[in-house]
């Protein structure tokens, strides 16, 4: 499949947020950016990260690599003020962040806490907002932006809990963010993939049901890798896709539909 792919990012310059390591569905996305000729920036959250992160921005060949915690005042700002002066604007920008302490994650919504809950939806979704605020000016000749939510966002899903109300939340801000930057050529999706074994998946109770039911409800009868995520996205970076805005995308092989 990757021989097959022509450079049809080449030259654009993109943003991912969100690799902890080679699981990943952010690692997922910037290689397939970076195959279809892409130049990245990736990030990772702190010192512990980087030993994971760095050999991985090497592979990739990130020209721009930095810390950021987007929980940490300024750091957001930093980054952004390195992408201005390295690149002068971004094309492309990836938000595969998410968390919630664990004991207002795991008790269930009733027993989540304000703070817990204000935590959850400031780094999983407001974020999101903070982000695209600071790329816009750099998106001088239009872009793409990606936030990863889930169909706990619309579905129950057992055990997701308040993560539910925090998707939601977040593929209502692609919506509003997709009305508000239409005009300057900016595109935004929400992309929901379906359940992956990843270390952020591992915070959900029960999740090896969640992936057993997952391969077994999907049409294409298979679970959906971080490769499935990362070519759907560069899909939609690219001009065949310039007039798709605003949306949920389910990478999910068809699960979403099944009732
Ligand atoms: N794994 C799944 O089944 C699945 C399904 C649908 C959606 N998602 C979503 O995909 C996204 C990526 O998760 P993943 O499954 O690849 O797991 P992951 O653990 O590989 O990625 C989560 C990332 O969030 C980062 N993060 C957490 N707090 C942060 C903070 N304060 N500042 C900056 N970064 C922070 C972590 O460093 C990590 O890189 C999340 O939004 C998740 O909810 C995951």
């Amino acid at each position: 499949m990757e021989a097959r792919i022509n450079p049809v990012l080449a030259g654009l310059k993109a943003l991912i947020v969100g690799i902890a390591n080679d699981q990943s569905i952010a690692y997922g996305c910037a290689k397939a950016f970076r195959t279809a000729g892409a130049d990245l920036a990736v990030t990772w959250l702190n010192e512990k990260a980087r030993t994971h992160v760095e050999p991985l921005a090497i592979e990739l060949e990130a020209e721009i690599t930095a810390a950021l915690d987007v929980s940490r005042s300024g750091e957001l700002e930093t980054l952004f003020e390195t992408i201005k002066k390295k690149w002068g604007r971004l094309d492309l920008l990836v938000h595969s962040i998410a968390f919630a302490p664990k004991a207002d994650l795991q008790g269930g919504l009733l027993n989540c806490s304000a703070e817990g809950f204000a935590t959850a939806m400031d780094i999983s979704c407001h974020s999101f907002v903070r982000m695209a605020k600071l790329a816009t000016p750099l998106m001088t000749d239009g872009g793409v932006m990606f936030a990863m939510s889930y169909n706990g966002a619309n579905r129950v899903v057992p055990n997701y809990n308040v993560m539910g109300p925090v998707k939601a939340a977040l593929e209502a801000v692609c919506r509003y963010l997709a009305y508000e930057l239409g005009p300057s050529g900016i595109r935004v999706h929400a992309i929901s993939p379906g359940a992956l074994k990843t270390r952020a998946a591992s915070g959900i109770k029960d999740f090896e049901l969640l992936l057993n039911e997952a391969a077994h409800k999907a049409p294409l009868g298979e679970l959906v890798d971080i490769m499935d995520v990362g070519w759907a996205c560069a899909y939609l970076a690219t001009p065949f896709a310039h007039r798709v805005t605003g949306g949920t995308i389910y990478v999910d092989g068809g699960a979403n539909i099944i009732a």
